[in-house]
């Protein structure tokens, strides 16, 4: 049967795709499992296609040609207008991450500074002390025999640690679990908000609404503290900058920076940088306790924790969509994407693309040997807005590795696969328990 040339409102149809009654008949597989609903869109109808939504035209492209295409060479034609970065935006402001090309660029180039290859290992520091607190609150777990544990809050807390005292040169100690769980709980608010297309403005009191104000209030008040902390350790003028806050407070900026923006751009790092290298650190464990073979690799030479936590963001990749709107028409993988379109890129897909890799769906660390391949690899995005922590979080996700692999035994004791709970982030559906023990050398 020929699609239909128009999905409503006058919205032309220029790529297949499922029409109008099946999508409406998946809608609870999409809310529930989005990643499976994904995948059978791709299997049905391949590497573009368009969804029988009126408006936006919404398209998802999953060919690493087309990848590429969106992120890089068109960058000029497209904004983050949309739907995930304008709900996004509620809790970290107009941060870097969810700012337009006009307000982002100039910051782009303003916090870039932050992210040179001097201070990228001043954050060894902040990760070797993370690692040596994790160590002693293991051992004293483990003092009487294995224990078990989530891996998923240990990491989260962690990487909220290394962030903060990398980034803001604080220790947040007794706030770990406050600031990882109000960030949790807006970001879980977000992703209500982008499955309910009825969800009422965040002014309306609704218990969703409160819920997700409240957590927002919460990392008002990490901000704050993290503020106050500076204030009490002021450096004498003069003094070389020494991290990120010090970029965003610089009196002799251009334009120094307003309160508002200052607060969305720490909101902005603390969500950024601590829940995705946390994320990504729990599936890198799920693989490598369901992989003994690959665990016992690494255990033996720790060098290998750079493939490891490489080969994880392929299959776990913690950003698993990201969007943009079309601001002219494009030509992508010869399909037409008209103006004004949202188009998604999944790395979930595109990195099970087999245009790119053989045996995609096998956890094999080897493949990165010869580095990371020039298509077809986005975890962290490309081009213009590839992650500015990218190689912060590279050099935080192998250290770890490395650091408890060598340490540590971690074992499975799940049997079944784990559920994934597709919400900003790729999260364990109810944490990740695993059995930790002391390895004795
Ligand atoms: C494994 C860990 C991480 C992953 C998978 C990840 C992923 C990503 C992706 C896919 C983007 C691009 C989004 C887009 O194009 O729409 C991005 C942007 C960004 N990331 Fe990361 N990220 C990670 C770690 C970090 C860390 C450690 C920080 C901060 C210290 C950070 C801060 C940011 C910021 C601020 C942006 C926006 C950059 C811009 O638009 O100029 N990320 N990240």
């Amino acid at each position: 049967m020929k699609p239909p040339k128009r999905h409503g409102w006058n919205t032309p149809v220029t790529a297949v795709g499922p029409q109008g009654g099946a999508m409406l008949r998946s809608i609870k597989g999409i809310t529930s499992d989005p990643l499976t609903y994904l995948e059978s869109t791709w299997a049905d109808f391949g590497d573009v296609v368009q969804f029988p939504i009126p408006k936006p035209a919404t398209y998802l492209i999953t060919s690493p040609e087309g990848a590429r295409e969106v992120l890089i060479n068109q960058h000029n034609e497209t904004s983050k207008r949309t739907l995930q970065y304008n709900n996004l935006s509620l809790v970290t402001g107009e941060g870097l991450l969810t700012a337009d090309t006009q307000a982002w660029r100039p910051r782009r180039r303003m916090l870039q500074p932050a992210f040179h290859k001097e201070m990228i290992a001043l954050s060894e520091h902040h990760i070797a002390a993370g690692l040596a607190k994790l160590d002693n609150q293991w051992v004293e777990l483990t003092s009487v025999g294995p224990a078990i544990i989530d891996i998923d809050h240990a990491m989260m807390s962690l990487a909220l640690e290394i962030t903060c005292g990398a980034l803001f040169g604080i220790e947040v100690d007794d706030d770990v679990d406050e600031i990882t769980s109000a960030t949790l709980i807006a970001l879980h608010g977000v992703v209500a908000r982008a499955r309910n297309p009825i969800s009422l403005p965040l002014a309306i009191p609704t218990p969703a609404n409160l819920k997700m104000k409240r957590a927002i209030k919460r990392l008002d008040k990490a901000v704050d503290a993290i503020l106050i902390s500076r204030a009490l350790n002021q450096l004498p003028d003069q003094a070389p900058i020494r991290d990120m806050l010090d970029v965003l407070l610089d009196p002799d900026l251009e334009t120094p920076l307003t309160k508002q923006q200052i607060r969305d751009e720490i909101v902005t790092f603390i969500v950024a940088g601590h829940e995705t290298v946390a994320s990504a650190l729990t599936w890198a464990w799920h693989l490598l306790v369901t992989n003994p073979d690959e665990m016992q690799k690494l255990k033996r030479d720790p060098t290998r924790a750079q493939l490891v936590f490489d080969e994880s963001l392929r299959l776990y990749p913690p950003a698993w969509v990201i969007t943009r709107r079309t601001l002219s028409d494009l030509t992508v993988d010869e399909v037409l994407i008209p103006a004004n379109s949202l188009v998604i890129v999944s790395p979930w897909l595109v990195h099970r693309n087999p245009k790119a890799w053989d045996n995609p769906n096998a956890f094999i660390p080897d493949r990165f040997l010869a580095g990371s391949p020039q298509l077809g690899y986005i975890p962290f995005g490309a081009g213009a807005r590839l992650c500015i922590g990218k190689e912060m979080a590279r050099l935080e996700g192998s250290q770890i590795l490395a650091h408890i692999a060598a340490n540590w035994n971690i074992e499975a004791i799940h049997t079944s696969p784990v559920p994934i709970d597709a919400s900003v982030t790729l999260r364990p559906a109810s944490g990740m328990p695993v059995r930790i023990s002391r390895l004795l050398n």
